[in-house]
């Protein structure tokens, strides 16, 4: 596996992953929209195993990838430039935030299958999508920890999930394989095994705003391999299965 990550969006997940990987050794380049410059305070906090760029530098450094820009953003990325790279695919779809996207809305294609169909000379691997960014660094633990939690992991390309699988590994996480993307929208946004179980809430989605304090300071608790496996075969698709405050309605096509 490379020893460099490139992650594309420095945002509240991107620059958690970029700690993580820091941390487990691996040499980071990562790129907003906004330029390096404006990822100077990062960057010196990161250290100098980080280097900020610019999307085609970021690209051009490694194979392995990590999305982590908004969904609707996932149309604008470049089929040609990522083609042949293992992209880590975080996004979930929000109508809040993306807009009404009516491609995910048919209960026949999960999010993923969308930005591999875009993408479609990468290997996309879902991954680390269903982790909220504060228990995503704050949960993550050495291999063989009691503690060690678990996120599920799906892909078109065996090979390519066996390589996030051992960064998933690396930077504090089991893996559990869930089949290929098709499979993915088992992790999606108000499905059992998403947030709710690693922040510590009722595994049940409920509507309404979240506790942001809870949220913001919560310790959350160890989610391991079988309570995944468990979480993800108790998945059934419903009619609103997107939007953080789950009282978006949106007609089905
Ligand atoms: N936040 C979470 O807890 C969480 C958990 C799991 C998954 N996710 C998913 O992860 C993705 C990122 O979420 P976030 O919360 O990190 O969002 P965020 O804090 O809003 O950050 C988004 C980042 O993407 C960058 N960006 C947007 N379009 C880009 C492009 N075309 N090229 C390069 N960079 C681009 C933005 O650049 P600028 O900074 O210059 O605007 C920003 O740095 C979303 O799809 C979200 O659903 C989030």
């Amino acid at each position: 596996m490379s020893k460099i990550v490139g992650i594309i969006g420095s945002g509240m997940i991107g620059s958690q992953v970029a700690r993580l990987a820091i941390s487990a050794g691996f040499n980071v380049v990562i790129c907003n929209t906004r330029g390096p410059e404006s990822l100077a305070d990062l960057v010196a906090e990161l250290g100098s195993k980080a280097e900020a760029a610019v999307f085609d530098e970021v690209v051009q450094a490694t194979n392995l990838l990590v999305l982590a820009v908004p969904f609707a953003a996932y149309s604008n990325l470049s089929a040609e430039k990522l083609a042949g790279k293992i992209l880590i695919d975080t996004l979930n779809y929000y109508p809040e935030r993306d807009g009404v996207m009516a491609e995910v809305h048919t209960d026949k294609i999960a999010t993923s299958e969308l930005v591999q169909n875009h993408l479609s000379k990468s290997l996309v691997v879902r991954a680390i999508n269903n982790m909220d960014f504060v228990r995503l660094l704050s949960r993550a633990r050495p291999a063989g920890d009691k503690e060690r939690s678990a996120l599920p992991v799906a892909s078109n390309d065996a090979e390519a999930k066996k390589v996030v699988i051992e960064f998933l590994d690396a930077i504090g996480y089991d893996a559990v394989d869930m089949g290929s993307l098709s499979d993915s929208w088992r992790s999606e946004p108000t499905m059992p095994v998403y947030v709710n179980p690693y922040w510590g809430q009722d595994t049940v989605y409920e509507s309404g705003p979240r506790d942001v304090q809870s949220f913001m300071t919560a310790s959350g608790r160890v989610v391991d391999k079988n309570e995944v496996s468990e979480l993800l075969s108790k998945a059934v698709r419903h009619d609103k299965m997107f939007g953080l405050l789950g009282n978006f309605a949106v007609e089905k096509s």
